[in-house]
This record gives structure tokens, C-alpha cells and sequence, in this order.
């Protein structure tokens, strides 16, 4: 610390000769300014909020903010001109908290939308407050959270409210890859409100109360007939199953904001961060016997794919996203040996563990996000293959694989694949193959790497023949004996230096330590252009 200089004496300002006479009360202005704040900050009338089992946009802040950390900009704003509903100003804070705090001791900007005020619907002042902070987000380098609860557009305020959503779109755009965006949806958000979520990285939902939807039930009746409930429409299991807008769904608003803070502890504040490192825990040298029972060695029989990450991850502790949808591929954030690691891996227990449309939709976000955020890779391979049928190809699977290809060509952080057990076709490639730029391959003596499945490939290598010979039924087994002592067998990859090495199963979690230290200072770089154009 410097020593603090003071002025020449001579210079410091002398006391007035007399007391002004006091024109003003400075005790009487700060209670004013007090009674102002307090009822400004009190919000509406929350029995509505209660009787749903909701908590009020305050209390949310508590939740997730470390005590006391909470600073609040614009408590005072409201809509300063009246309206159709309100002939008069409007109530102050406009039905959003907003503000900055600390969440373990670092920088995140937040706003909580107020259902007890105006139904948190969003005006012109109230979209401004939240421009307010996601410009100071993005100056600062911190992540952004909207807590979203609210009627939507403020329907008496016009075209300003739906101008007050296009800013924040916008703004969540240019901050898209840069701070992280998490959104936390608590009650209703309606109509194009839900599209933030939707901009967001990580969205979250509760049960009961959370519901997202462009058109609601009565607007569906209207107009198909269908008669259909909130939660049926728009409720957070729908988002968590069905459309995967929701990647969090929660059964309480407690849990769910403690969820919000683990995650926030797993990444980065900004893009130019590295994610934030916990103590090492020697995974270099530690064996993980339970890695070899867990994984049958027969090619077919399934297993739980996050047995194996748990193994894998420091203190079994992960964070998977979006577990209820696509559940043929896991995707989760954890440490490894202290370093943050996103991991991608198939699920034999669902589907065979076969990449979809849907599937392919996540792992491409989920590689996106580490990639945006410098997050290295580790995608843990068992895919019979893709799911063939009129189903998926009039679904636009092929669009949909390519844009998991897509998320693996582009990245440029560490990356490193475990094929585990089989590896067939596109899905070997799309599953982060050293062909489209994984670091290092690594591979379990049990992996059996090709373009198909050995009953398939006799079948069109050998159909005539077999069909002619004098014993069909003789003549495939000998095929198929061929086919698999030649093909696909553990060592034709690493011959051909397609995997880096086959390593013993129990030794996993060591080796990918390993891998991501020697891979920790990789550089990637961009190619000068605008962007790509990613197949949406
Ligand atoms: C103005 C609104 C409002 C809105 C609710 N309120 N939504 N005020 N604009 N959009 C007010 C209500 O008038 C009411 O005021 C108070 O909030 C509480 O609402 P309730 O209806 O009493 O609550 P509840 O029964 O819980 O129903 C909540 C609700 C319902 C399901 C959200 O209010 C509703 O359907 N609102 C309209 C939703 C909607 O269509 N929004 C526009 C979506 S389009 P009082 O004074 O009675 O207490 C949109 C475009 C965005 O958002 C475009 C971006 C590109």
C-alpha cells in the first residue's frame, strides 16, 4: 500500500466563518429517501404468488445470491407516462428487480421478473432495466441469469413492449459465446417472452409453476380445437422430455436456484476466462477397478453410460444437461482432476445407445457451449450406429447429424474420445474420430471400429455367394468368422493410427487426465470469414 499524500496545508479549505442557515434538512431527506426505497422495493401484494407455492422475485434473489451481495440498479425507474390501464405513473420498479451480486464470491448480473407487479409483464422501463444490466454483463465480463415470471408483453403499453423484447434478443445474441446466459423460468413466460430461454445456454424449469408457450390453451382452442392444459401445453416436464427447450427441469424453486449456482460454479465468467479449476485430486494416477465390471464385454449388452462418467469425474460429481430428453446420449459438465471437462457420451441403456435427430440436436449445443467457453471435450463412445427408418429421415436426421459434425469440426478446445465398446459407420466419424479433429483417441481393448456391424456387412460383401453355396447357413458363419477376426478386431484402428492407443479400462480416468494436462495450452484458431453456416 502507497502512503496516502495530503495537501500543503495551506491549501485545505478553511471552515466557513459561520453555519449557513440550514434552508434544507439532510435528516429529513434520507428518510425520505428511505421511505421512497423501502416502498419502491416492497413489491405488490405476493398471496397470489404464495398460493401457487411461488416465491417473490426478492426472495429468489436471496436464493441465489451470496448474503448480502445483492446491488440493485433502478429500483426507482417506473413508466413515467400513464396508459389505457394506468392513467398515471406506474409503480416503481416497472416489475423487474435488477442488479449485480456475487454468487460463490464472483460477478454475475441477474434480473428477477416481479408477477406482483403488473403481472411482471414487460414495459418500455422494464425492458430497459434489463438492457441495463446485460450491457454491464457484457462490459465486465459476467454471466447473465433472468429469473423470468411474467404475463409477457405489457399489452397496454404497445409496440414499446414488444421494441423492449427486441433488445434483449438482440442483446442476447451479441453476448451469445461471450458471458454464459442461464434462464430460470418460475412462472409463466408466454408468447415471444419465451424466445430469451431460448436464446439462453442453459435454460431451467419448475414443475407446476413454469410453463412456456407461443400460443396458451385458449389461444390453441381458438384456433385448432384442441383442447389442451397449461401443463400438458407448456409445463416444465413437456420442455424437459419432449421439446428440450427446458436443459434443467426442478421440482421446487429452492432446488432449482441451487442448481443455478453449481452450474455457475462449473464455468467460465467470459469466453476469455479459463473455466474455474479446483484443487487437483491426482487423477493421473489413480485406477479405477469398477470401470472394467461396469462395461460388458459382449457388444449388445447395455449399460448405464453415467456409471462410467461417474468413475471418470472427480468425486463422481457431474452436472448432466438435459437429462430427460434425448436420453440416448448423455451430456454433462464435471471436473477431472480438478479441470473442467464437458462430456459427451452415448447411452447403451436407451436405445442402444443409437444417435437420433434429437440426440444429435444436443450434444451439437452442449459442444458448441464448451467450445464458446473453452470447456475441453471428452466424448465417450458406444454407438451402434444412427437410427434408421422413415421416422428419423423424414424428421431431417441427416440435417440434424450434421450439425453435431458440424459442432465437433468447428472446435477448437482440447478434445479427446474413449471409444469404449463399438464405433459403426457416420457415428464412429460424427463422435469426435481423430478424422474431424480429436486430439487424442484413446480406445478399451473391448472397441470394435468399422463401417458396419458384421451381419450387415456379409450380407451386401457376400449376398450372391452365399445364396449359391451349397451350405448358406456353413458358408456365413465362415464369412462372418472372417469379417470379424479381420476387421474387427481391438488393434485395426491403432495400426492404422486412426486411435492413438488402446488403453486397460481401469486406467481410464488417469489417461484422459493425462491427455487434457498435455492438451491444456492447445491454441485453436478461427479462420478469417463472417461465421460458417452451421445447418440449423
Ligand atoms: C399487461 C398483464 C399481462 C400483460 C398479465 N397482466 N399479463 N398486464 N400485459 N401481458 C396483468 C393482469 O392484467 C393482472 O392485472 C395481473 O397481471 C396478474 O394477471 P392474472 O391474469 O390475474 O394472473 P394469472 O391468473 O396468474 O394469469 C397469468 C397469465 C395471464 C397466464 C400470464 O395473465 C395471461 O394470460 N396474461 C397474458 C399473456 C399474454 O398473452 N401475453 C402476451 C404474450 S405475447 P390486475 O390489474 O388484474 O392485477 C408477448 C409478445 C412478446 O409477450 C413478443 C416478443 C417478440
Amino acid at each position: 500500500p502507497v502512503e496516502v499524500a495530503r495537501p500543503h496545508a495551506g491549501h485545505r479549505p478553511r471552515p466557513p466563518a459561520a453555519p449557513a442557515a440550514p434552508t434544507r434538512s439532510m435528516a429529513r431527506l434520507r428518510a425520505e429517501r428511505d421511505r421512497v426505497h423501502a416502498a419502491a422495493t416492497a413489491g405488490g401484494d405476493a398471496r397470489g404468488q404464495r398460493a401457487q407455492g411461488k416465491l417473490t422475485a426478492r426472495e429468489r434473489l436471496d436464493l441465489l445470491l451470496d448474503d448480502g451481495s445483492f446491488l440493485e440498479v433502478q429500483p426507482l425507474r417506473r413508466s413515467v407516462v400513464g396508459n389505457l390501464k394506468t392513467p398515471g405513473p406506474g409503480p416503481h420498479t416497472d416489475g423487474v428487480v435488477a442488479g449485480s451480486g456475487t454468487v460463490d464470491g464472483r460477478r454475475v448480473f441477474v434480473y428477477a421478473q416481479d408477477f406482483t407487479i403488473l403481472g411482471g409483464s414487460l414495459g418500455a422501463a422494464h425492458a430497459a432495466k434489463i438492457h441495463r444490466v446485460m450491457d454491464l454483463a457484457l462490459a465486465t465480463g459476467s454471466p447473465i441469469i433472468g429469473l423470468n415470471d411474467s404475463g409477457g408483453a405489457r399489452i397496454q403499453e404497445g409496440v414499446p413492449a414488444l421494441d423492449g423484447y427486441g433488445g434483449i434478443f438482440r442483446r442476447q445474441v451479441a453476448a451469445s459465446g461471450i458471458v454464459p446466459q442461464i434462464s430460470v423460468v418460475l412462472g409463466p413466460c408466454a408468447g415471444g417472452a419465451a424466445y430469451s430461454p431460448a436464446l439462453a445456454d442453459f435454460t431451467f424449469m419448475v414443475r407446476d409453476t413454469a410453463r412456456m408457450y407461443l400460443t396458451g390453451p385458449d389461444v390453441v382452442r381458438a384456433v385448432t380445437g384442441e383442447r389442451v392444459g397449461h401443463e400438458e401445453l407448456g409445463g416444465a416436464d413437456v420442455h424437459g422430455t419432449q421439446s428440450g427447450v427446458a436443459t434443467f427441469v426442478h421440482d421446487d424453486e429452492e432446488s432449482c436456484l441451487d442448481d443455478v449456482r453449481y452450474l455457475l460454479s462449473l464455468l467460465p465468467a467470459n469466453n476469455l476466462e479459463r473455466p474455474p479449476a479446483a484443487a487437483p485430486t491426482g487423477a493421473g494416477a489413480q485406477q479405477r477397478p469398477r470401470l472394467a465390471e461396469i462395461v460388458p464385454p459382449e457388444p449388445n449388452r447395455p449399460y448405464d453410460m453415467r456409471a462410467v462418467l461417474a468413475e471418470l469425474v472427480d468425486d463422481e460429481d457431474y452436472l448432466e444437461v438435459h437429462q430427460g430428453w434425448a436420453a440416448n446420449i448423455v451430456c454433462a459438465l464435471g471436473r477431472i482432476d480438478g479441470e473442467v471437462v464437458g462430456v459427451v457420451g452415448n447411452q447403451p441403456m436407451v436405445l442402444a445407445g443409437v444417435l437420433d435427430a434429437a440426440a444429435a440436436q444436443k450434444a451439437a449445443r452442449f459442444v458448441r457451449f464448451c467450445d464458446s467457453f473453452g470447456i475441453p471435450l471428452l466424448t465417450l463412445v458406444d454407438v451402434p450406429g444412427f437410427l434408421p427408418g422413415t421416422e428419423q429421415e423424414h424428421g431431417g436426421v441427416i440435417r440434424h447429424g450434421a450439425k453435431l459434425l458440424y459442432a465437433y469440426c468447428e472446435a477448437t478446445v482440447p478434445r479427446v474420445q474413449v471409444i469404449v465398446r463399438k464405433a459403426y459407420g457416420g457415428a464412429y466419424i460424427v463422435m469426435d474420430s481423430r478424422s474431424i479433429g480429436a486430439d487424442l483417441s484413446l480406445a478399451w481393448p473391448t472397441n470394435e471400429i468399422a463401417v458396419m456391424g458384421a451381419d450387415a456387412a456379409v450380407d451386401v460383401l457376400f449376398g450372391k455367394e452365399l445364396a449359391a453355396a451349397p451350405d448358406p447357413r456353413a458358408a456365413r458363419e465362415a464369412r462372418l468368422a472372417d469379417y470379424t477376426t479381420e476387421l474387427l478386431h481391438p488393434y485395426y484402428a491403432p495400426e492404422r493410427g486412426l486411435v492413438d492407443d488402446v488403453i486397460d479400462p481401469v486406467w481410464t480416468r488417469a489417461a484422459v487426465a493425462g491427455a487434457l494436462a498435455m492438451l491444456r495450452d492447445k491454441r485453436g484458431h478461427a479462420p478469417q470469414r463472417k461465421h460458417g453456416n452451421v445447418p440449423l
